[in-house]
């Protein structure tokens, strides 16, 4: 048993406080491998942004969990060593069971997400509670996140062809009887590179596709029940259209590719919404340098400098959403 305090790191408590009463989203980018960790952590003490650390189960199949841990604990003194010791959650993106959730929390996670927006009402509410009264009763609080609604696309081992708004009026309902930290809900987001159907969108004059706005109306709502309570958007890489070129460019395919516009998730950032999820931009990043260098560099075969570009390009990418989108930026 591993408490995250051991590791250097906090749960969500304090940080979405901040963040809802300063106006901002704390950034949620998922991390699979060394040069995303070190991406992140770089780019977030550079900017001085609080960061939470997400982690998939494929994520966690991939990577290894005491390798993860121990990573996250690198994490927390790299940025110190770097001269800034920004807040630092380690979360489970996606959790689908009891057991996945249980087993984080005692390898370290300082957050887990219980994902039961595929499940009937009544089951998500008491998975939910079942994994909130484990979380909450550690010797070190551990936050969970909860969802209502259903995102389009695939979520993890969830996968959806229709998403399903979540509905404001059981919002209280859910949260009163699950007593879940923080709640993830559906207003038009949705997962990966292709987050709508070209004939849900218009395209501007030189053919790029131009997405169906969030409901705002939803998010509204949504707010004035729910009285100061920090909400989640999942789905929410905005596919930057140089990424998707430039992977094309080198021999890629990545037909109708669309995200959410960064101005979208600026206003979101405003509101009650404390966390942004991100993981497809730095999937997109890490994936057009590594092809540009592949294809320039024949004889290039040394791992360090395939992998190099792709991280620097995935700093940048990460300082500027911190910066210019989520306004997490200089809130550590
Ligand atoms: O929401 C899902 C995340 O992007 C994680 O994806 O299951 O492929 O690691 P993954
Ligand atoms: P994107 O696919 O839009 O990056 O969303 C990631 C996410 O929601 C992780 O939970
Ligand atoms: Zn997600």
């Amino acid at each position: 048993m591993t408490s995250y305090k051991e590791l250097g790191l906090v749960n969500t408590k304090e940080l979405f406080k901040k963040a809802f009463e300063g106006k901002y989203a704390i950034p949620a980018y998922n991390f699979n491998n060394m040069e995303q960790i070190q991406a992140i952590i770089q780019a977030c003490v550079e900017t001085k942004s609080p960061v939470i650390l997400q982690v998939s189960s494929g994520a966690r199949k991939y990577a290894n969990k005491n390798i993860l841990k121990n990573m996250a604990k690198g994490a927390v003194e790299y940025a110190k060593e770097l001269g800034y010791a920004i807040p630092i959650v380690l979360h489970l993106d996606h959790g689908d069971s009891f057991d996945l959730c249980k087993d984080c929390i005692e390898t370290g996670f300082s957050s887990v997400m219980i994902d039961g927006s595929h499940l009937s009402y009544d089951e998500n509410v008491a998975l939910t509670r079942k994994v909130v009264d484990f979380a909450h009763s550690q010797k070190d609080y551990v936050t969970v996140e909860g969802e209502l609604g259903v995102l389009a696309g695939v979520e993890d081992d969830v996968s959806s062809e229709h998403s399903h708004y979540t509905q404001p009026g059981e919002v209280i309902d859910f949260v009163s009887k699950t007593k879940v930290d923080s709640l993830a809900i559906s207003i038009g987001t949705s997962h990966g590179r292709a987050k709508f159907k070209p004939e849900q969108c218009t395209r501007d004059a030189n053919g790029i596709l131009i997405p169906p706005p969030l409901r705002f109306d939803i998010l509204e709502e949504i707010e004035k029940v729910l009285k100061d309570f920090p909400i989640v958007l999942h789905g929410s890489s905005s596919v930057p259209i140089e990424y998707v070129h430039m992977i094309e460019k080198y021999g890629g395919k990545l037909t109708d590719s669309v995200g959410i516009p960064e101005d979208q998730l600026r206003r979101a950032s405003k509101s009650a919404v404390c966390k942004i999820n991100i993981d497809s931009d730095g999937r997109l990043a890490m994936t057009a340098l590594i092809r540009k260098v592949l294809v320039e560099k024949p004889d290039e075969f040394d791992p360090r400098k395939i992998l190099g570009p792709a991280r620097d390009e995935l700093k940048k990418l990460y300082m500027h959403k911190n910066q210019n989108v989520l306004g997490s930026a200089g809130q550590a």
